[in-house]
């Protein structure tokens, strides 16, 4: 792990301390080691305390795990409805009043809706999904703004027991395409256009040109958003509002086995095929219940803002499932946090008095470079807990949210998971832990977490890989029509273990640092892509030969996308064709930030494509051993240009 080590080296270990405040501590849900206490001494029986504490069941369990390496089960033979868990119990609670969402418009409009609301809602679209010939076990795909329907949607799929699979807006019509299909999915729901810095997004567009290579799909519905023009085919379009006008008030939730597939969600791995990562239904309810209630001390009367989109796994399990199990009073948000002015956040935290706060390390860079006076405009005393998710977070940018955005007061949950995990895995809880600025802490109570070293032993101190010693209640339960992938690519490496793809460091207090992805894999913005999808999408350009793609440091973005481009002979491109042909394959996300025009990419004599050096040129770090190179003057010509790119930014 030779790239890893370089950053265990490059590490500056930090040596500031924060301990919950008394004030935090006296009205906080869990201070102490009573939690850890608990868990450590029977890890299953914790969760079944968890899973009985804050769901609701239609029948017990009769075991609480069944292991089978590598495939797990959760609360077997148990049953619930996870929209009822989300819904219907509030309101028989008498808690049909609560604001679920103060839902905000990127224009300004803003929706109130609270949980009778959104019953009612997901009732009538679950019986519109059930009209349209969706049964439990069927698929259904998503691919809209952030916009209430959106939770309505995925609502009513648990409703009737059918798998939701949510792609995110910004994914092209290919990427969309090609996640329908491998889902096989019946319907598509979907918007005319949502709003992104102050104009309509076409989204029915780019899913027209998806659907017609999507033989599974049957029907499509359509909410009206963004006002853009749109074409409706005849028998298999629909309007949201004309199905929901005629649909039916009343759909009872039918119990669920736990193990029912609740969703896919696609997610980049080290190859160049999304996989389709399976949650289903009790074990994934009970973590993110749990871990939405206790890493941000949820009570009652707060009002709680995850700003991720609904399209990622945070949306899911911290926007949707999480705080609507617990009956939490939320913000959601439109659009970006730069409309109409750059302290848009902060204006929002203000108007609705948002006391929970959580989001990503590259927005907070983002909000550094924005500059102080921006939350400096607004009253943001009502905030208690501060969050973070989706890459490390360096120390500058965890003490620029600690002073700037909590006021010195919040304690700050960087919060470590994936898509795979589904729910919190390693993070402080924010009136138990100490926390140090840069360092997700501790792996939660139930969570078996060890960092290994590359033989698989446990390393007590010092840098090495992240792996999970057993099962868990929100797991992956495997990766969609590809069991073997889903044992080789997790479970393959260590025995036994569960691998992250993440190298982490333990340091003499045993507080865990992470360091990034050891494999293919890039974090862009939070965002997970892999380096071989983008080289795929290079390569299927009708001019380029060859293409290696890395991911370099980047201070806003944490990494960026560098791309290194050999082109047919005769052939030319100009730069930014090339960055839109690779938005229209994969997304805009996936553009390349840079792309270096080279006659040959540097290569060992073997012919393998020196990407670990390609990845040093990219960060202009003086190159090690390059004997083994094939050409040497290929890296010599491509340092140059690197500098000559370094200096022109
Ligand atoms: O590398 C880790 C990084 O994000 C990866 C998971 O990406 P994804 O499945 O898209 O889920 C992101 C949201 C949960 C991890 O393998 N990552 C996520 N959170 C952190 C993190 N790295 C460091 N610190 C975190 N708090």
């Amino acid at each position: 792990m030779s790239d890893s080590a370089n950053t265990i080296d490059a590490l500056q270990w930090e040596n500031r301390r924060f301990p919950p405040s008394e004030e935090f501590k006296q009205q906080a849900l869990v201070t102490g080691t009573f939690m850890y206490d608990d868990a450590a001494a029977d890890d299953e029986g914790f969760w079944a305390r968890q899973a009985a504490d804050l769901l609701d069941w239609n029948s017990e369990w009769s075991t609480i795990c069944e292991w089978n390496l590598p495939f797990a089960k959760w609360f077997v033979g148990g049953t619930l409805n996870v929209s009822y868990n989300c819904l219907d119990r509030h309101v028989l609670a008498g808690r049909g009043d609560k604001v679920a969402f103060h839902w905000e418009g990127e224009p300004g409009d803003s929706r109130t809706i609270t949980y009778a609301d959104l019953l009612a809602e997901t009732q009538r679209f679950a019986n519109v999904l059930k009209g349209l010939g969706v049964t439990t076990g069927d698929r259904v795909n998503i691919y809209l703004p952030m916009i209430p329907e959106a939770a309505v949607a995925m609502l009513a799929c648990a409703r009737i027991g059918a798998a939701h699979s949510v792609v995110f807006g910004g994914f092209s019509a290919h990427s969309l395409r090609d996640r329908i299909n491998d889902a096989e999915a019946k319907v598509l729901i979907t918007a005319d256009g949502g709003y992104r810095r102050g104009e309509v997004f076409a989204l029915k567009p780019v899913a027209d040109e998806a659907l017609a290579d999507t033989p599974s799909i049957t029907d499509v519905v359509v909410v009206r958003r963004g006002g853009n023009d749109v074409e409706m085919q005849d028998g298999r379009d629909h309007w949201y509002h004309d199905l929901m006008a005629t649909a039916d008030a009343d759909c009872p939730a039918e119990p669920m086995d736990s193990e029912q597939l609740l969703f896919l969600l696609y997610t980049s791995g080290t190859t160049g095929k999304p996989k389709g990562i399976m949650h289903t239904s009790g074990g994934y309810l009970t973590q993110v219940a749990f871990t939405h209630k206790y890493v941000f001390d949820l009570h009652d009367d707060d009002v709680y803002w995850c700003t991720a989109d609904v399209g990622w796994i945070t949306g899911h399990s911290y926007i949707v499932y999480g705080p609507l199990a617990n009956g939490a009073t939320q913000v959601m948000y439109e659009g970006v946090p730069n409309f109409p002015g750059n302290d848009r956040f902060w204006a929002i935290i203000a108007k609705y008095g948002v006391t929970k706060f959580y989001t990503a390390p590259t927005a907070i860079r983002t909000f550094m470079k924005w500059g102080t006076q921006e939350p400096a405009k607004h009253d943001l005393s009502s905030l208690q807990v501060l969050g973070s998710v989706g890459e490390p977070i360096n120390p500058e940018a965890w003490m620029w949210y600690h002073e700037h955005i909590g006021g010195g007061r919040c304690p700050i949950v960087d919060t470590w998971w994936q898509t795979e995990t589904g729910g919190v895995m390693i993070s402080p809880l924010p009136g138990a832990t100490t926390t140090k600025p840069g360092s997700a802490t501790f792996p939660l109570p139930g969570i078996g977490m060890e960092v290994v070293d590359e033989n698989g032993a446990r390393i007590e101190r010092g840098g090495g890989y992240l792996t999970l010693t057993r099962p868990w209640p929100s797991m992956l339960r495997g990766i969609w029509g590809d069991p073997q992938r889903y044992a080789e690519t997790y479970w393959g490496r260590f025995d036994g273990r569960y691998f992250a793809g993440d190298g982490a460091k333990l340091d003499d207090d045993g507080y865990l640092w992470l360091l990034g992805r050891v494999d293919d894999v890039m974090n862009v913005s939070g965002h997970r892509i892999s380096t071989t999808e983008v080289e795929s999408a290079l390569v299927a350009h009708p001019s380029v030969a060859e293409a290696a793609v890395v991911g370099a440091n980047d201070a806003t973005t944490g990494q960026a996308i560098i791309a290194y481009v050999t082109l047919r002979g005769g052939a030319t491109v100009d730069e930014q064709d090339l960055r839109q042909f690779v938005g229209e394959e994969i997304g805009h996300i996936a553009k390349p930030k840079t792309i270096y025009f080279t006659q040959e990419l540097p290569k060992t004599r073997s012919g393998k494509i020196m990407r670990r050096l390609l990845r040093d040129v990219a960060e202009g770090r003086n190159l090690g051993d390059t004997s083994t190179l094939a050409d040497a003057n290929v890296v010599a010509e491509l340092q140059r240009r690197a500098a000559e790119t370094a200096s022109e930014d």
